[in-house]
């Protein structure tokens, strides 16, 4: 069965189509950071304006890449939350659409679901049950996964996410929206004899919940200290990004281990926005080797957003027989 996938959630156009049979047969990602760029993050009404330009132009794009028309097409999966409300009613509308004139089911998707399921896209794929530990923008989460819909959730972030953190550190040395990639960038820079060291939050106490708001204001402290101080400059800002980013890949990497000793589990899935770092990539892969359990996760351009992992997603559901009323409501605000 072939799947066109639409996730319009934020401010990635991501369009692709994925064969039950054959596996992904196209995919196009358009991106609209340059335009919130500007603004230092994303302005909602820009975002739904530009999804309903891009959207059906890169729907025919894709099909061509396929080498397909939409007549072959089994159901349309579109993210139907959580997200920016008008962003969502862009893909939403238009997959509802496009599912009604051609009478084939539309399935309306959770964005975390296809995260958390974008690895599995890729050649090394883990067998369920294991546990995902989703960061992205918005969430911070580490999950046990069962089987397709079967989630349980086992701690989360109590206040920012980890990608959060990241723009916003990021913002506070300069450096544009995104600020994960702009962080990891200029952390490779920076010197880890710097003496600068920030703190490792909530890993001193039992449990699997994260805080980083406190990070985030320890950065901000070290920042002022540095400028009022007059040592600001080039190195001090590389010295303070590693030592950011080393902090939040500890944090998240205990955790993680914690989770998986707790479940009794072997295997690690790491996905959205945060799951592209390469440092916590390393560390996981070294971390987890002592206790023997492997990370496994999806290629960069499948941990931000894109379509494969919607598309992935609704293959499965209609797989299991599901599929959305055409009135289906999009919701901001969705647990898994
Ligand atoms: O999953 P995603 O594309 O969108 C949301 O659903 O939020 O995640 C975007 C987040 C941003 O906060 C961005 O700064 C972060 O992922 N991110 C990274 C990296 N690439 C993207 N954070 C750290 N290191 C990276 N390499
Ligand atoms: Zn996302």
């Amino acid at each position: 069965m072939k799947v066109l996938g639409l996730e319009t959630s934020c401010d990635e156009t991501g369009i692709a189509i994925y064969d039950t049979e054959n596996g992904l047969l196209a995919h196009k990602i358009y991106s609209q950071i340059a335009q919130h760029a500007e603004y230092g993050g994303v302005v909602p009404e820009l975002a739904s304006r530009d999804h309903v330009r891009k959207t059906l132009p890169l729907i025919d794009e894709v099909l061509q890449e396929a080498n397909m028309t939409k007549q072959e097409l089994d159901a349309i999966a579109y993210t139907s939350g959580p997200g920016l409300v008008g962003a969502l009613m862009a893909g939403a509308t238009i997959g509802r659409s496009l599912a009604y004139s051609l009478n084939i089911p539309a399935l309306g998707v959770h964005h975390m679901e296809g995260h958390l399921l974008a690895p599995m896209l890729e050649e090394k794929q883990p067998a369920m049950p294991f546990i995902a530990l989703l960061v992205s923008g918005g969430h911070t989460q580490l999950v046990r996964v069962d089987g397709i819909g079967q989630y349980r959730l086992l701690g989360q972030s109590l206040d920012d996410a980890a990608g959060e953190a990241f723009d916003k550190a990021a913002k506070m040395i300069g450096l544009p929206y995104p600020g994960g990639p702009q962080i990891a960038a200029l952390a490779k820079q920076g010197s880890s004899q710097s003496g600068l060291k920030f703190p490792r939050p909530m890993t001193d106490r039992p449990g699997l919940d994260f805080s980083f708001s406190g990070l985030k204001t320890a950065f901000l402290t070290a920042v002022h200290s540095a400028l009022d101080e007059g040592r600001c400059d080039e190195q001090f800002k590389a010295d303070a990004a590693l030592a950011f980013e080393t902090a939040v890949v500890d944090t998240l990497v205990i955790k993680c281990r914690r989770a998986l000793e707790a479940e009794g589990l072997k295997q690690l899935i790491i996905a959205g926005g945060v799951s592209a770092n390469q440092r916590l990539r390393e560390q996981l892969e070294s971390q987890l080797k002592k206790i023997k359990a492997s990370v496994f996760y999806a290629r960069p351009e499948f941990c931000t957003d894109n379509g494969a992992m919607i598309a992935y997603a609704g293959a499965q559901r209609l797989v299991k027989g599901q599929s959305s009323p055409l009135n289906l409501s999009i919701r901001a605000r969705w647990p898994l």
